[in-house]
């Protein structure tokens, strides 16, 4: 992988178009990209995204009609999801609710329109069984151990909330079939951008796992996690080798169990993130002593991966005048929020560091790219700063999936008393 510091054009659409025609701070999305992700997983008998990293319904549809699958882990996914065409049945189940509780609306939800849910909790179970009883059910096991590429994205292990804990699988059945539920499924997620090391021993723990529920088991399902390159120096992870690893595990149990069992796999970053850069503009430059910084149109309010985990985004700049020729220097980048931490230079513990970008002037772009999971989703109205518009670039067409917020639709549920 190697990140270019200037940067003309996403997708064969210059960024100043795009910027002109849709304004900044923008997410811009490459089709193409997220297609050619989706192709290398096809080994997969199911390819299950998890919306929660790029949930526009534009993009669930492009999934859609690629024959991919979603997971939702709210009511409002599960309503973005058959907003974007999915159906409530079908083999693999179109949409998957999964998460740690039912609130009321989404238990309500899914027993309506018979979505079917992977337990993470035992009274999950409990609350689906009473007033569901007879249905199918999978349970997301939590293994014992985690990794992710932050200690806020490992999802393993005794300090996570994720998850049935792994010595709790008796009870769990128990309460199952208390209710008349069937276990006809078994997941593990332990967390995210992990790294292949870390997820090969996923498959051992799902294989003593089904062993113990028993052939009632037909799919098992590999959670996401897996890890995108965001520095040149990182390495794509070897999907053929990864998949072989499920498949013997797979191929064991259905010797065993003497029926077909169907792998899935449940990824979020990998479809989205490189596909996803956000366009902000450079709007000032000053120097504190010996730092310089670039202040942005955009902020955590746009991007909150980089204050929430020290996460590193690959950046760019589109020099305005076309001169690209400008000498590199370090700076610091941050955003128009009041507060410190708005800065998308910095590392894990709040550590603000200094990178080498070309020396910009106010009004040239700046990209900050592999923007595509968990970007916009986790955008905010923090200092009353509009939600970005995001734009999705296919064939060589840019279209609008979202508009930029106006300033009464952040005010729009607000009540003046
Ligand atoms: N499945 C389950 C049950 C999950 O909880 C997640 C992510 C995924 C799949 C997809 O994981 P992925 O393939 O994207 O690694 N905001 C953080 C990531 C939080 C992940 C939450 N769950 C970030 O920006 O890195």
């Amino acid at each position: 992988m190697t990140f270019s510091n200037v940067r003309r054009e996403i997708a064969g659409i210059s960024i100043s178009e795009l910027a002109n025609q849709f304004g900044t701070p923008l997410y811009v999305y490459d089709a193409a990209t997220i297609l050619a992700r989706v192709e290398e997983l096809r080994q997969f008998d199911a390819i299950r995204f998890a919306q929660k990293a790029c949930s526009n319904i534009s993009i669930l549809k492009l999934l859609r009609k690629a024959g991919v699958v979603v997971d939702a882990v709210s009511a409002g996914e599960i309503h973005r999801a058959l907003k974007a065409g999915f159906t409530t049945t079908g083999e693999p189940a179109p949409v998957q609710y999964c998460a740690d509780i039912f609130d009321r609306q989404a238990l309500q939800m899914v027993v309506d329109l018979n979505i079917p849910v992977n337990c993470g909790s035992p009274d999950m179970i409990d609350q689906l069984g009473e007033v569901a009883p007879g249905r199918n059910i999978t349970l997301r096991i939590n293994p014992g151990f985690g990794h992710g590429h932050s200690q806020k994205t490992n999802t393993g292990g005794e300090q996570s909330k994720h998850g049935i804990w792994h010595e709790d699988l008796a009870d769990c059945m128990q309460r199952a079939e208390r209710h008349g539920l069937k276990i006809t499924g078994l997941h593990m997620h332990i967390g995210s951008g992990t790294d292949f090391e870390h997820l090969a021993q996923v498959c051992k723990a799902m294989e003593n796992t089904a062993l113990k529920v028993g052939s009632s088991i037909q799919t098992i399902s590999a959670g996401g996690g897996l890890p995108t390159p965001y520095r040149s120096s990182d390495n794509r992870i070897d999907i053929d080798c990864y998949f072989k690893l499920w498949d013997e595990v797979r191929q064991r149990l259905q010797e065993t169990f003497q029926h077909p069992v169907s792998l899935e796999i449940e990824p979020g970053r990998y479809l989205s993130a490189e596909a996803g850069f956000l366009i902000s503009e450079i709007r000032a430059i000053k120097t504190m002593g010996s730092n310089t910084f670039y202040l942005l149109d955009a902020g955590f309010n746009n991007l909150a991966r980089p204050i929430l985990y020290g996460a590193y985004h690959p950046m760019s700049i589109m020099p305005r005048d076309g001169n690209e020729n400008r000498p590199l220097q370090e700076v610091i980048v941050g955003g128009p929020l009041c507060e410190s931490g708005d800065i998308f230079t910095q590392e894990e513990g709040g550590f603000v560091c200094r990178r080498q970008l070309p020396a910009a002037q106010i009004g040239d772009y700046l990209i900050i790219e592999c923007a595509g999971a968990y970007g916009s989703v986790m955008g905010s109205n923090y200092n009353s700063k509009p939600l970005a518009g995001e734009v999705l670039i296919r064939d060589g067409k840019a279209s609008l999936i979202r508009r930029t917020q106006t300033l009464d639709e952040i005010l729009a549920q607000e009540v003046l008393i």
